[in-house]
Formats: C-alpha cells, structure tokens, sequence
C-alpha cells in the first residue's frame, strides 16, 4: 500500500515564498479578494472577476503563472490555482462538503499538471472552526488523489501519472495550533479511508482472509490496538457454523478477526462488525458471470471496520472502548460447498436453513454478531455489509440502507453521516418482514421464497443474533463502489464507512435506556 507517499504538513512561512509547483486560494462566490495572505494576488482576482470568467462558483477553477504577470514576480511559486468554492451555505454539512469538493478538485488539477509539491492557503472568512476547515482540507486532497496501480507496469516514464508528493497547508489567519490539530485529524482519516479503498481495490487473489488477518496483525504492531485471529480450528471450537459453512468450497481457510480499542472499563464500549467476503460467486446458487469480477468488493464492509479502528487507534479516542470484528471468507464452489436445502448451526445454537447459497453475507455476520455480544457485552452495535443487490434497487448508489432496532443509535448514525457526507437512509423493520423468513425445517432460512424487501429480510436475519442490544445494520452494496462520483471519491472503491464510524464515535455519549413499547 503506497498511501504514505505523501507528506502533508503545515506551511510556516509567507505563502509568496512558497517556491513549489503550486499555491491554491479557495475562493467563495461574492467574495472578490483572496485575504490578508493573497494580497499580491488580488489584482489578478479583481480583473477575472471583471470579466466574469472567475467568480468563485462551485467547480470554477482559474490557472495562471505568476511569472507572467510583471517583471518583479509578486508570488515564487511556479503556479496558481484558483478553485471556487461556491456560495456560502447555512447549512454545515453543505459547507463541509464545499471544502472537501473543492480539494477534490485540487488534486484533480494537480495531477493534470503533475504538480507534485502543492500548498493551499485556507481561507479565514469561511464559516466552519479552523480544526474543520483543515480536516476537511486535507480529507478532500487526499481523497481526491488517491489511485490504485499496484499491478500496473511503466509507472515512470514520460506519460506516467504523477503523484502529489508534499501538500502543506497555510493556516492564513487562523489559529495555527487548530489548523495542526485539524490537519493531524484529516491525515489519520484521510489515511485510514485510502486503506479500506486499497483493500477493496486489491483483486480476489490479491485480498484473501488472511491478509485481513496479516493488516490487523501490523495494526496491533504500530498502534495501541490488540488484535487475535480466530482461525478455522478455533471457529470449529466455538461452533461458528456461519462462517464455516459459507467457508466449505473454498481452498483459503476463513478467520474471525478481533480488534480491541480499550480505554477505560467505564467507558462505553461498542462493537462493529463488517462483512470480510474476500470473493462472492454465489456458491452453488452460482451469481450470472457477467460483473461477477465486481464480488472481489464483497469485503467493503470488513475493510471499512478494520480502516475505522485503524482512525480510532491513531486518534485514540478516549471516550469509547471500540472492537471490531471482520468474519472473512471466500464464498466458492466445489464438491464440499454448501447446497440449498442445507441446515447450519450457527454460534449459539440457532439453525438455519439454507434455501440461497449467495445470501452468504448473513451467515457470517450472524456468527460475529452472537459472538461478539456474548464476549464483549458491547453497549450498541453497528454492522456494515455489502449484503444486497436489493439495496441498490431501493437507494441506487447514493445512500446507504439502514436499518435499526433503536432509534437512537439510528439517528446518530443519520447525523455521521450526514456530517461526512456519506449518506444514510432508513429502512424499516418488523415481525410481518421477519416471517418470510420462517423455515419448516430450521430456526429461520437464509432467504425469502421471493425477493420482495430483500434487503429487509436480510437485517431481520441478522436482528435475530442480536437479542435486545441496540444494533444498527448498514446494507453499504449500493454505496462501497461507485458510490455517488464526486471529486474526492473516483470511480471504484469508495471507502465508505470509515468516516461516518469516526465521526459518530467521537461524539459518542451513552445511550439512554430505550422506552419500553
Ligand atoms: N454480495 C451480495 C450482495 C451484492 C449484490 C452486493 C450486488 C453488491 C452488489 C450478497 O451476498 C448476495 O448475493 N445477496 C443476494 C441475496 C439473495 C440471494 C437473497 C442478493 O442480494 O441477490
Ligand atoms: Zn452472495
Ligand atoms: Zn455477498
């Protein structure tokens, strides 16, 4: 993984010293000056705005060469970028988001010059605290200049891409110790979303169960995170016949990783789990080939507990004890997969039909979600899964389904998202949903005898392994590739999930207790 190339750091000096390849100003419609730390500048600001070719509009960028403008050069460095912001909004999630467009946008117009060495003065009249406007800074470059080329020959040479090597930023009048702690934020986060698109990126023999297994392991290594693999012996043990029988046609064995964020005992400590499917065909109820390549991202959900607890380690968040849980396994076929009309025993002792042997996601998650409330007792769960095209049909690739037995924990979930800009729509649940899922020969079967509330049906499922704790399910199949194209977010994986899991766990409080009906 080549997401540490880049050093992003804060830029100490006068911006008109910077002599690298190119100084950005964020620009916001109505507001023709480019501040204390742009006034060399603001003539040329002035005549574009003039004309009416620059204006400050949302994706409006203005590209020039201050070694044109006059024989004494008013600024060092080899280019400026002007990228609009667009107008100002009243509402903070929106201006989140400007922010993060807008330097989305930067590291697209960096790459098309191959400006490797960027700084990008902050603009102090927007209204956000100076931490967020950082964050959100450098969420948006980072984000935006991702790529994949681990398996790509001739990356030098004259046509290669360039990669953004320094980005730094100014704090242009703003507090500089908030604009470091902002930038130190962005950074882990930023990082920890590249990981998870990285993950997802890697093909199916590229990303196995036990690479999760080996990131998890180099985790614990570098941070504070504790970290065990159940591996295929210690699921037999314990009787986890989700992820074992999802397991049976594959040659790789399956792992149970465990991380463990822990803080103090009085804390609150929640639990996330996220569906590692390194590979889905469908099993025996084998998928249409056409796409199929698309199942190697059938582990979005894993990928993006694992980069969340990689954020919250490096943060290190101190009000919640966070463990994350990724069941891992390919879904494969051969003489010894499961068949439709098999009976498992999952964790805990409920059997369970199978009538679909591609509603393989639930059957794994089943398995983490008992296990890990029986062990760790947690105070709310949440679980992310690519668990159903029924999803897509639904939301499309704009929203995330979500679906909930507590409304709390639902509308904090709501909010994260809606904070991150990952949005999140909820669905419902209910017993008249959960009795398409009563079988004649089991506890419950693995799918509905049609595909009506498909991805209903598949949370009923997974509500039934979660007894009375407060647990939030998030259907990501819609939204973890392909998600919504945005400046930041290529097309491909998208990352999602890590930073709406930060964002509402660093503002977690405890739940009140839920009213009884
Ligand atoms: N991994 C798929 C869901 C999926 C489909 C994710 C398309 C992203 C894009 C899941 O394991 C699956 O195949 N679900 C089935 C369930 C059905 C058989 C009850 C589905 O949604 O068709
Ligand atoms: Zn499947
Ligand atoms: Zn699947």
């Amino acid at each position: 993984m080549d997401t540490d190339t880049l050093t992003i750091q804060v830029f100490a000096q006068n911006p008109k010293d910077f002599s690298g390849d190119l100084l950005v100003y964020l620009v916001e419609e109505d507001i023709a000056h480019l501040g204390d730390f742009g006034k060399p500048l603001n003539p040329v600001l002035q005549q574009i705005w003039s004309t009416g070719d620059f204006k400050g509009s949302k994706k409006q960028t203005f590209l020039f060469y201050p070694a044109l403008l006059d024989k004494k050069q008013p600024v060092a460095a080899k280019r400026v970028l002007l990228v609009g912001l667009g107008k100002q909004d009243d509402d903070i999630n929106i201006r989140r988001e400007q922010l993060r467009l807008a330097c989305g946008t930067i590291a697209k117009q960096a790459a098309s010059i191959k400006a490797k060495d960027v700084l990008l003065v902050l603009a102090k009249e927007f209204l956000l605290d100076a931490e967020e406007i950082a964050q959100c800074s450098v969420e948006g470059v980072m984000l935006g200049s991702y790529r994949f080329d681990t398996y790509k020959q001739d990356k030098e040479g004259d046509d290669a891409p360039v990669r953004l090597e320094r980005f730094a930023l100014h704090h242009g009048g703003l507090s500089a110790s908030a604009v470091q702690k902002g930038l130190e934020r962005g950074r882990i986060i930023g990082q920890a979303t590249l990981a998870a698109r990285d993950m997802a990126n890697q093909p199916g023999n590229g990303w196995t169960p036990n690479h999760f297994a080996e990131y998890a392991k180099k985790l614990a290594k570098k941070t504070s995170l504790k970290c065990k693999v159940l591996d295929k012996s210690a699921l037999q043990k314990l009787g986890m016949g989700g992820i074992l029988g999802v397991n049976q046609g594959s040659a790789q064995p399956p792992a149970l990783v465990v991380m463990e964020h822990k803080t103090s005992k009085k804390n609150p400590t929640i639990l996330l789990v996220g569906k590692g499917l390194t590979f889905d065909s469908g099993g025996i109820s084998i998928k249409p080939g056409s796409g199929m390549e698309d199942m190697k991202y059938d582990m979005c959900g894993g990928a993006a507990v694992m980069g969340a607890m990689q954020a919250i380690a490096e943060i290190g968040l101190a009000n919640v004890n966070v463990i994350g849980l990724v069941p891992a396994t390919e879904n494969l076929i051969g003489s010894a997969s499961l068949k439709p009309g098999d009976v498992i025993r999952h964790y805990g002792g409920k059997s369970s039909e199978i009538i679909n042997t591609d509603a393989e996601g639930r059957l794994i998650l089943a398995d983490a979600l008992a296990y890990g409330i029986e062990t760790f007792e947690p105070d709310a769960v949440i679980d992310l899964a690519t668990l159903t095209g029924a999803v897509i049909i639904g939301l499309g690739h704009h929203h995330t389904g979500l679906l909930a037995n507590n409304d709390q924990l639902c509308n904090r979930l709501l909010d994260a998202g809606s904070q991150v800009s990952e949005p999140l729509w909820r669905l419902p649940l209910g017993p008249e949903y959960r009795k398409q899922m009563d079988s004649r020969v089991a506890d419950i079967k693995n799918a509905g005898s049609d595909r009506s509330a498909g991805c209903i049906t598949a949370a009923c499922y997974l509500q039934e392994f979660v007894g009375e704790t407060p647990w939030a399910h998030m259907d990501i199949a819609g939204t973890a590739w392909d998600f919504t194209e945005k400046t930041y977010i290529p097309k491909g994986p998208s990352g999602t999930g890590v930073r709406t899991l930060v964002a509402c766990l660093s503002q977690w409080e405890p739940l009140k207790p839920a009213e009884k009906k």
